[in-house]
């Protein structure tokens, strides 16, 4: 059922007020492949691809880097490299999404109309790639990704 692409767009929401996101306010950019194939699975297919992650820390660096800082370990707003989340929906790709495009509370400002959705994946995976916290933690990844950062940490 979760890859139904129609039920699929029903995980899109505002993190905070849970109202369904409208995708088309941002443009899908470079790689519609990848923004489908997301859309449909709720899975960042661009996690894990060295050229995304470095499109990502660059797109990071001119939207991001000013309030959670350079390496993401927060500033005005909090670090996304350990695994506490104000909004544990963050430790998915869905919801990841959601937070960039619709934004949450304060200054975190929704980010539909200055980056593309291939960016916001991009951006994503280089979050991902920078993750510091455990892998029990890490929902994104599959269990059997799980598994491999687990032993990668020492059993963390
Ligand atoms: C919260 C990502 C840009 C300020 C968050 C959260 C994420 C995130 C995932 C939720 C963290 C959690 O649940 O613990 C990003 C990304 C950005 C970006 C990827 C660039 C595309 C910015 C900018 C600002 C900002 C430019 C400041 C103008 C904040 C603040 C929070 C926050 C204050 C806390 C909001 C709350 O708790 O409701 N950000 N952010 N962010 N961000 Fe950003
Ligand atoms: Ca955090």
């Amino acid at each position: 059922l979760l890859s139904s692409p129609v039920l699929a767009k029903e995980i899109f929401r505002n993190t905070v007020t849970g109202q369904p996101l409208d995708l088309s306010k941002a443009e899908v950019g470079k790689n519609p492949e990848a923004v489908k194939k997301f859309e449909q699975t709720g899975h960042n297919p661009l996690n894990g691809n060295e050229q995304a992650i470095e499109k990502g820390e660059r797109n990071f660096l001119t939207a991001c880097s000013g309030c959670h800082g350079h390496h993401a370990k927060g500033k005005i707003g909090p670090s996304l490299v350990d695994d506490y989340w104000t909004y544990t929906t963050n430790a998915t790709d869905a919801g990841l999404f959601a937070t960039i495009f619709g934004g949450a509370r304060a200054q975190m400002g929704p980010h539909y109309s200055t980056l593309t959705r291939t960016e916001m994946l991009q951006t994503m995976a280089y979050i991902r790639s920078i993750y510091e916290g455990k892998a029990s933690e890490a929902e994104w990844l599959t269990s059997k990704e799980r598994e491999a950062l687990r032993e990668k940490r020492g059993n963390q």
